[in-house]
Order: C-alpha cells, then structure tokens, then sequence
C-alpha cells in the first residue's frame, strides 16, 4: 500500500468524511452577511475555530479542506489552525486552485486557474502541515455545455494539478463538478457527468497520477435545481452509483461527495441510500461545506460568543452525516 493510499484511506474510512471549510474570502464574505456577521478575518476565524474544537471532529470528520487565509490564522488559545485540525486526529487540507475564471473561445464557460508557481506554493503548504489538496473545476449543463473544450481543459488541468500534488507528498482531491443550475433532467446530468468524469480519468492517467492515492470528488446525479421532473432519492443513489461504476478505474479509494446546493438532509439522505444500495468497491462519503455548515452558521449568528449550541449543531450534522456514509442513518434520528 503506497502511502498516498494510506493517506487517503485514512481520511474517509470508518464513517469519516471531510468538512469542506475552504470557501474563499468572497464566498465566506457572502455566507456571514447572509447571517447578518461582518466579514472580518476574525470573525471567519471564531467560526471555523469553534467547528474544528468541536468533539465530532474526533469521530467523523478525517480531513479538513482549508482556504490559504485559515490554514496561516492561529487559534484564541495560540495553536496554529492546522495543528487544531491534527489534534483530533483529522488531516488538514488545502485549497490550492485560485478559481474559475472565464474560459477564452467559450465565454459562457470556467477554466480552473492556479497551476502558475504550484509546486512552489505546494511545498509552503505541506510545511504548514497539509496533507491533502483540492482543486475544483465547474461545469454548466445546457443544450450547448458543457463543450468539448471545457471538459479538455478542466481535465488537462486537474491531472497536471493532480501530478504535482502527488510529487510533493499529498493526496489530491479531484473535483470535476457539473452544476446543478438549469432544467436539465437526471438523465442528462447522468449522461454529461460520465463523460467529465471519463475524461478526467483519460488525463489523470496520460500523466501518469498514481489512483489509488486520489479522492475523487462528484456531485450526485440530480435533475437540474429548476427541473420539474425531479427523480426520488433512490432514483439518485442509483444512477450516481451506475455512473460511477462505469467511469472510476477500480485504483480509486474512494469518492467524497460534494452537497454542490442541496439541503443538509437532501445530501444526508442521497447519501445514505447511495451506501446502502452501494455495489461498487468504492467507499462512499462526504465532503460537504454547506451540507455541514449550514445549521452551525445559522445558529453560530445567533450569538457568536455561544460556542457550545454551535458546535451542538455542528456535532449531530456531523453524526447524520457518518452515519449516511455507513447505510445507517435514518429520518428519525434527525429529531433526538
Ligand atoms: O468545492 C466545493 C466545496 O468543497 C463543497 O461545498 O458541499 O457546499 O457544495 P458544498
């Protein structure tokens, strides 16, 4: 077993899965005045340290996904962030794209940026203790999209992404994730999603990326958020599991879901038949921002003093969530 495969296992076996915490300043800016909190670096801090304090940590959360700013901040009490994150026993991680940004010769359409001074910045990181990465690239489903030249592109990159990580000791989390937005329906989203997938493979191994020390990172396969056709969620959990099957090479650990918009008990409940009804090899998680924050933020702005109600919400979230990635969670726990 190499050890970017213990890496990975480590962070999404045994009813583990990964807090996405790596929301950029802008996206963070959005989440806290949603909830009526100032966007300060202080403020982003006390949130993010109140969740990585919190006792489920210990349980079920493996890896934390940091953005640049969290993985530099140093706790109330002193101790760097990524030394809070290793205390639990969990893994810290590191956002390392630098974004979307308009793909040129197709403007409706994103290209993931950062590949520019990578390995330079990729070394800093794994000092800092990092030892798991993401970068993500997003795919629009409309009659025209995503083309053959977003699919390329975002594919060449995530490997190159992916060859680079792997050369510097971490595992890279590859997240090719075709948005929910629009009236397409599940079949499409099936279809369109197997073939970003596929060519993500194609690339990942032109350029020789060793799978089994990868997590990949999908979205489910829903129908379009303004669909009027929407499928049940065992609908769901087939179909993911389907397209999985037959686009993941056998090498890959495992799969951590993105909650890509769906509420935190849509992506607890998809997820959970996914495990349940799952004939696959691959182990099957989550690596949820939203999905597991949600509730915590609400309830965080509340009072941003009161640690301990947040992280109340935070730990059941989080227990919902282990337990859908066992097959064993079910609606009636929700309410203890
Ligand atoms: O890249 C996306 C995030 O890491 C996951 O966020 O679960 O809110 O879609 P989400």
């Amino acid at each position: 077993m190499s050890e970017l495969n213990k890496i990975a296992l480590k962070i999404i076996s045994n009813g583990k899965g990964i807090l996405a915490a790596d929301e950029s300043n802008g996206t963070m800016t959005k989440r806290l005045e949603a909830v009526n909190v100032n966007s300060t670096p202080e403020n982003r801090l006390l949130f993010r340290e109140i969740l990585f304090s919190s006792e489920s940590m210990k349980k079920y959360i493996g890896g934390v996904i940091l953005f640049d700013e969290t993985i530099n901040q140093t706790t109330s009490s002193g101790k760097l962030i990524p030394d809070l994150i290793s205390s639990s026993g969990a893994l810290p991680g590191i956002k390392v794209d630098t974004g979307a940004k308009i793909l040129a010769n197709s403007s409706d359409e994103k290209i993931t940026e950062g590949l520019d001074g990578l390995r330079e910045r990729l070394k800093k990181y794994y000092k800092l203790g990092a030892r798991f990465t993401k970068w993500r690239a997003v795919y629009i489903i409309t009659e025209k999209y995503p083309s053959i030249l977003a699919i390329n592109c975002n594919a060449h990159s995530l490997a190159r992404y992916s060859a680079l990580v792997q050369e510097s000791g971490m595992v890279p989390i590859v997240e090719p994730e075709v948005l929910m937005e629009g009236n397409h329906s599940a079949e499409i989203c099936f279809e369109k999603t197997s073939e970003v997938i596929k060519k993500c493979f194609d690339e990942l191994i032109l350029h020789k990326v060793d799978l089994s020390g990868i997590i990949l990172k999908p979205n489910m396969i829903l129908s379009g958020d303004q669909s009027i056709n929407k499928i049940s969620n065992e609908e769901v959990s087939y179909k993911t599991l389907e397209c999985l099957k037959n686009s993941v090479p056998s090498e890959v650990p495992g799969v951590a879901f993105l909650s890509g918009g769906q509420s935190e008990l849509e992506a607890t409940k998809n997820l959970n038949l996914i495990n349940k009804n799952n004939n696959t090899n691959f182990i099957m998680t989550y690596s949820y921002g939203r999905a597991l924050q949600q509730s915590a933020l609400r309830e965080w702005s509340k009072n941003i003093k009161d640690k301990v109600s947040t992280q109340n919400i935070f730990n059941h979230r989080a227990k919902m969530c282990s337990l859908a990635s066992k097959g064993e969670w079910s609606s009636n726990l929700e309410n203890l």
